[in-house]
């Protein structure tokens, strides 16, 4: 289970999902790549934590993988105690900060619908291919556009969403309506 957009009340959600009998994974730190300020007396925001927990015992894992840091030094042989290193064709294992850009800007226009607080593909798309199955369903209980359905969608997932806002509704039908299989994405599977 991942809980996002919940800034201010993260303490009370995450107390919930420990009284629920959920386990505990990770607070994962979104980091808002372009940065994203809504007020100029406050701090500038720059990042949004997601809760992950899961049903004990177990959960879905698939390695993510960055691109190394560094290109440079994995051109010439890297000894690790003794031993030559060899760097993993797609890229180091990701942590748990994740940078994604907000969808803010022309960069982002094609991706853009009319909604306050729409999230990017390539957040959605990272949750749903590495801590999910094929075939898995996809509960997505406050909806909105619908990204976290386009996402399931697009990864072979089943999805059910619920939104309360009729205009919402249709925009995620509008959008699940012309839903194509996703590309290869830069985080690809170790
Ligand atoms: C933060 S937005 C979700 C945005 C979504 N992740 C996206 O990328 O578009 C939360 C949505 O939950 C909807 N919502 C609020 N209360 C709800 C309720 N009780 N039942 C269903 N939907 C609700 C709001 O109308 C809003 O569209």
């Amino acid at each position: 289970m991942f809980v996002y957009g919940i800034h201010h009340y993260i303490g009370f959600v995450q107390v919930e999902m420990y009284n629920l009998g959920l386990e505990y994974r990770r607070m994962i730190v979104w980091n808002y790549e372009n940065g994203w300020s809504r007020s100029t007396k406050t701090l500038a925001t720059h990042y949004e934590p997601i809760l992950w927990f899961s049903k004990p015992p177990g959960f879905n894992y698939v390695p993510i993988r960055e691109p190394y840091k560094s290109t440079e030094r994995l051109k010439h042989p890297i000894t690790k105690n003794g031993k030559v290193w060899t760097p993993h064709p797609d890229g180091r294992l990701a942590g748990d900060v994740w940078h994604f850009p907000v969808l803010a800007g022309r960069r982002f226009a094609a991706e853009r619908v009319d909604h306050p607080t729409q999230k990017p593909l390539a957040l959605t798309d990272r949750i749903v291919r590495h801590f999910s199955n094929e075939g898995d369903l996809v509960v997505v209980p406050f909806a909105g556009s619908g990204t976290e359905c386009v996402s399931a969608a697009r990864n072979g997932r089943q999805y059910w969403g619920c939104e309360i806002k009729p205009e919402y509704v249709e925009l995620a039908a509008r959008r699940l309506a012309s839903t194509e299989a996703a590309p290869p994405l830069p985080d690809r599977v170790g």
